[in-house]
């Protein structure tokens, strides 16, 4: 188990004003009652009722001291044995992801979720995406599920599955007369996506994709189509299509709210990426002012940024790469080396902690935690796991069945698509 060393939450709680929002320094009960967070959750969900809502843990869990919850999640782990598997992702704060049976990155998280059929159980310590995948891929007997239902992904409720039929339709009226084996569009939608979305890829011929196989899946998918209409996160699709050779003039950004999506008929013919207008609201942050800093303050620094981050920040790094390219990256350095890294604060720190030998520092001198992912607070935990040793399975994620079944064609064509390296 790995020791909890650097608690970005101990961090954010002595000094609120280090980080990218104040509220994040407040209990995590008050936080998740904070508007502007949507749940990311899939329109087609079934939530099971009576359900806890948001922000309505138990108030004795509420009370808990840390101590207490961190000897029961202990304990229940202990006692359920191989029924559960808990998966945490590499943006999951410390005091949780030292519990997973598995820590990874979207794509590997994916692949963890059926390495482990014998498993009753899978608790996912990430976000709501994240385990409606898991859900899908699954044994139906399995149950899955998230600790707090508030955590969502802002990125992934950008696109919604009303929008992106009326532009599909826009599209398929455009193209009505285009002839010949290639399909008009293929629509890849990224893992950071409704389980309706991943539907809607599966029954129109489309793709999942991570940012660890965004190019293996784009070239899936020129294969068979002249183009490509990619959501919701518009940076991965632009620097991936750039990364393969996609003249920018051939990437349009659509707006699903203008008339025509907001683009000439001309250039809509003439496109190869159709790039969405959503974005990840922590990966916006980072700057090529942010990088010329690092480089100014230790020459020679190694740059490495997520592709969710804007174009100009990802030309500027000296790599990019998904979280667990990142982590790679990290590993192959070598002692006394220097690495600036554009990503979520939980992961940047682990690295740090996990290297001391080397100097590992976040671009953004902000501290600014995926906010969503943050909701999974070790009280949820403990009492998600208790809930299963009494025999109660809480905030379980459930896809419906027909959501599911096309779902799963786009993301089996997915697990295909290995990343490159
Ligand atoms: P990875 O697929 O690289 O783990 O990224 C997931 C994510 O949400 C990044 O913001
Ligand atoms: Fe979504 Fe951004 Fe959080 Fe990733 S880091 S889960 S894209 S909000």
């Amino acid at each position: 188990m790995t020791t909890v060393t650097r608690s970005v939450d101990a961090v954010i709680t002595a000094d609120p004003s280090a980080s990218c929002d104040t509220d994040l320094a407040a209990s995590p009960w008050v936080f998740d009652l904070t508007p502007g967070y949507g749940p990311g959750a899939s329109e087609n969900d079934v939530i099971p009722d009576p359900v806890v809502r948001p922000g309505q843990l138990p108030v004795d869990y509420q009370r808990m001291p840390d101590e207490e919850l961190h000897a029961r999640i202990r304990a229940a782990k202990e006692t359920l044995g191989d029924r559960l598997v808990i998966l945490g992702h590499f943006y999951q704060r410390d005091e949780v992801v030292q519990y997973a049976d598995f820590v990874g990155d979207s794509f590997q998280l994916a692949n963890a979720a059926l390495t482990r059929p014998e498993a009753e159980t899978i608790v996912f310590c990430g976000v709501h995406f994240m385990a409606e995948t898991a859900d899908i891929l699954a044994r139906p007997e399995q149950h899955v599920i998230l600790p707090n239902l508030a955590a969502g992904c802002s990125m992934a409720d950008m696109a919604d599955e009303e929008s992106v039929e009326a532009a599909w339709e826009e599209l398929m009226e455009l193209y009505a007369d285009e002839e010949g084996d290639l399909a008009s569009v293929i629509p890849v939608t990224y893992m950071n996506s409704s389980a309706a979305l991943k539907a809607f890829c599966g029954r129109h011929g489309g793709i999942v994709c991570t940012s660890s196989n965004a190019a293996t899946v784009l070239e899936w998918a020129f294969e068979r189509g002249r183009r490509v209409l990619f959501f919701p996160d518009q940076h991965l699709g632009r620097n991936t299509g750039k990364a393969m050779g996609v003249p920018l003039e051939q990437m349009p950004m659509i707006n699903p709210r203008k008339p025509g999506l907001g683009v000439e008929p001309q250039e809509l013919m003439d496109a190869r990426v159709l790039l969405w207008p959503g974005f990840c609201s922590v990966h916006k942050r980072f700057t090529v002012a942010q990088i010329d800093q690092a480089r100014a303050q230790y020459p020679g620094v190694k740059v490495i940024v997520h592709p969710e981050s804007p174009m100009p920040v990802v030309d500027a790094a000296d790599a990019a790469g998904s979280t667990d390219a990142i982590r790679k990256f990290v590993a192959a350095s070598a002692p006394g080396d220097v690495i600036a890294i554009g990503t979520e604060i939980n992961l940047v720190n682990r690295l740090a902690a996990e290297h001391p030998d080397r100097t590992i520092f976040c671009l953004d001198p902000v501290i600014c935690p995926c906010s969503t992912m943050y909701r999974i607070h070790p009280g949820y935990l403990a009492w998600t796991l208790d809930g299963l040793v009494e025999g109660e399975v809480r905030n379980e994620i459930v896809v419906a069945d027909d959501v599911a079944t096309d779902a799963k064609v786009a993301l089996e064509r997915m697990l295909a698509a290995l990343p490159k390296d």
